[in-house]
This record gives structure tokens, C-alpha cells and sequence, in this order.
């Protein structure tokens, strides 16, 4: 093909796209913006939605159309499962085959709140959004705008974290305009996520027995008031190896990764200062740690949190601020692997790409 006839053709491709860009509304939470959310969802668009945990990008669960554009603003490989959120108990049964006593006694201590529970699907659920899979992760949120919205629109829910594939999680408004500008119909902005991480995602193993697929900001601990047995599942710390069973496709992926190169630092405190001494003179390289010990570093340094609660609410915002900031290589103090700490340590291993360095 001659230049001239290849760039016009480029030319014409880029157009063509183009057509399917909108501008991205911000709305708040005031009744009206609300309103105009719920309208949206009802109709088959998406929408960056508040939750306690993170913003979720939302389409209605039940209309296939509307989830693919989900899958393609964020990115999203299509075998990986959307969880469904919804508003009240009674629509538990209507997005669940069948729901056994196990499921209700944990939606009463859990509910609402970040925690997802796999169960049987229903019919109403397309397999676009149980990304082919007979079963379905459901929730109820927490958050007053999460649930008007659910509310306003009548449908049930489908959202995924609502980063581009690949990237930290967005806890305000502005990391989803700034991930999804021009790819979704609007954001709504709710404030920042209190959670900060995702919810615990479970599956059930009989009649009173739960598995952690994801850890979240409810703890094995919490789980096992009301299950006898909580186990963890071994992907949570560890990279899936060829040939293992992968009962959550989200574990086979990249995840949580900022541009900057993340490797998470595991020891003592003293250990650590001593440790990166040796890139007192290296530009680019940053520490994230968990209080105000960061001027005694010889490499600039940013804190995110001292407890667990605290580490899980600012760990992904700090990670998008590296970015801003233009580090190149950032050595995360590793955060504590016991209750709401085993999340933040499962997010920050694989924005580590699982490498971890003992000092
Ligand atoms: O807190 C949250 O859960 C947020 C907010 C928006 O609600 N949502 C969220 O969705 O984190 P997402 O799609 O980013 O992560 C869902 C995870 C994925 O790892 C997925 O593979 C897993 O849950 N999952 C969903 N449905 C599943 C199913 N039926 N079986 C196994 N794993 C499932
Ligand atoms: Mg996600």
C-alpha cells in the first residue's frame, strides 16, 4: 500500500474510534445528580460508582450490552467475573440459584458491607458477567450513594474495581476520571473510600465452612464468629503456579501494578534504613513506610499509615501518587500479614510482582 493510501487509512481507523468517545460526566451525590446516575444505569451505560471499598465501575448486572462496555473501558479480560451488587436481601435470591443457610447467616453479620460471597448463579445473570462461570460473586455495599443508586435504578449492580486493567484501584472520584475519562458515560463522586481495599471475596465449602479468595476488610478472624472453618486459599500469598487450580480467575492476572517498579521490603525497622543506604545517590528511587521516620532515610520517603485500617485506606492512592510524582522505583515497607493487614500485603505482592526482599 503506498504511504499516502496507509496514513489515510490510520487516519480514518482513529476517527472510527473516536466516534465512541464521550465526555465523561462528574456528578456529586446530590439528589438530582443521583437521579440522572440512576437514569444512566438504567438505560445500559456505565458509571464510576462510590463504595466503601473502592469505586467500582457500574452497569446493570442483567443486560449484556451494558456489561461488555465495562470489560472494555476498564480493559478486562473477558473470563474475569464481575461481582454483582445489590441492595436489599430479597434481590439475594433473585441473583443466586439457590442460597443455603450458611450464605444467610453470614449476609446478616456481614451486610452491608465488603464482603462477597460466591454462590450458584441465577438465570438473570448473562455469562458475560460471570465471565463464563456458573457461579457469581454477589454483595451489598455499604455506601449511602452505592446504595441510593442501586436503589434509584432498580438493577442489580455489576462492578469491577474501576481501574484501567492492571492498575492500583481508585479511591476517589478523581483516580476514575483520571482512568476512565472518555470511556464511561459518568463518575459519580461520593468522597473518599473509607475501606480502601477491596471486599473479601469467600466461596463456601459445605455447611459451615468458608474460603478466602481475596483477603479484604473482613478478617479471617471476624469470618470464623460465624464459620467453623476459615481457610485461606494459597494463591493469596503466592504466585499461581503452571498447572494449579485457580478458583478466583482475578488471581491469574496483573494486578494493582503503578508504572513505577514496586519491590516490598520485609524486616525490622532498623533493618530497612540500614538496608537502603545504598541508594542514598540512585534518582527515582523512593520508600514508603508506615509513620514519620521518613527523614532519617537518605532517599525521599512517603508514609502510608501506621495500622492496618490506616495502611489499607491510603496504600492504593499512595501507589497512584508515586506515579505522579515520577518515581521510578519505589521499596514499600511490607505491612503486616495477620487481620486487615493480609489485604494490603496481598495487594502490595502483586504490585510487586512477587518480588519480596527479607532484610
Ligand atoms: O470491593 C469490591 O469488591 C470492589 C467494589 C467495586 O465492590 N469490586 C471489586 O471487583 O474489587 P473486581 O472485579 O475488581 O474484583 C473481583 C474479584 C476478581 O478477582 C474476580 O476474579 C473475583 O472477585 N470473582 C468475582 N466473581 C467470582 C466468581 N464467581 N468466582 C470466583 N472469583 C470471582
Ligand atoms: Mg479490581
Amino acid at each position: 500500500m503506498p504511504l499516502q493510501q496507509q496514513m489515510s487509512w490510520r487516519v480514518w481507523q482513529d476517527n472510527r474510534k473516536r466516534r465512541d468517545i464521550v465526555d465523561t460526566k462528574l456528578f456529586t451525590d446530590s439528589p438530582a445528580d443521583l437521579e440522572k446516575a440512576a437514569a444512566l444505569l438504567r438505560q445500559g451505560h456505565v458509571v464510576g460508582i462510590p463504595t466503601e471499598t473502592v469505586y467500582g465501575l457500574a452497569a446493570d448486572a442483567r443486560n449484556p450490552a451494558a456489561v461488555k462496555q465495562i470489560f472494555a473501558a476498564k480493559g478486562r479480560p473477558a473470563d474475569n467475573p464481575l461481582i454483582v451488587h445489590i441492595g436489599e436481601l430479597s434481590a439475594l435470591h433473585e441473583v443466586a440459584a439457590n442460597v443455603p443457610p450458611l450464605a444467610l447467616r453470614l449476609a446478616e453479620r456481614f451486610w452491608p458491607g465488603p464482603l462477597t460471597i460466591i454462590l450458584p448463579k441465577s438465570a438473570s445473570i448473562p455469562d458475560v458477567t460471570s465471565g463464563g462461570l456458573d457461579t457469581v460473586g454477589i454483595r451489598m455495599p455499604s455506601h449511602p450513594v452505592a446504595q441510593a443508586l442501586i436503589r434509584l435504578s432498580g438493577v442489580p449492580v455489576a462492578a469491577p474495581s474501576a481501574n484501567r486493567s492492571g492498575y492500583p484501584s481508585p479511591t476517589t472520584a478523581q483516580h476514575v476520571m483520571t482512568d476512565m475519562q472518555g470511556r464511561i458515560a459518568a463518575v459519580v463522586d461520593g468522597g473518599v473510600c473509607t475501606v480502601g481495599v477491596e471486599s473479601t471475596v469467600i466461596a463456601l465449602e459445605g455447611d459451615n465452612a468458608v474460603r478466602i479468595l481475596r483477603p479484604g476488610y473482613v478478617t479471617a478472624e471476624q469470618l470464623s464468629e460465624i464459620a467453623a472453618h476459615v481457610t485461606l486459599d494459597p494463591a493469596i500469598l503466592h504466585d499461581i503456579q503452571a498447572g494449579q487450580e485457580v478458583r478466583s480467575p482475578g488471581m491469574k492476572y496483573q494486578h494493582y501494578s503503578p508504572r513505577a517498579k514496586v519491590t516490598l521490603v520485609e524486616g525490622e525497622w532498623n533493618a530497612f534504613a540500614a538496608w537502603i543506604q545504598q541508594f542514598a545517590a540512585e534518582e527515582g528511587v523512593y520508600a514508603l513506610i508506615f509513620d514519620s521516620e521518613a527523614e532519617t532515610l537518605p532517599v525521599p520517603a512517603f508514609t502510608y499509615g501506621a495500622t492496618d485500617a490506616q495502611q489499607a485506606q491510603q496504600i492504593f492512592s499512595k501507589l497512584r501518587e508515586m506515579d505522579d510524582i515520577g518515581a521510578k522505583h519505589v521499596f514499600v515497607q511490607a505491612p503486616r500479614k495477620n487481620g486487615v493487614g493480609l489485604a494490603v500485603y496481598n495487594r502490595l505482592i502483586r504490585a510487586a510482582g512477587f518480588e519480596v526482599i527479607q532484610v
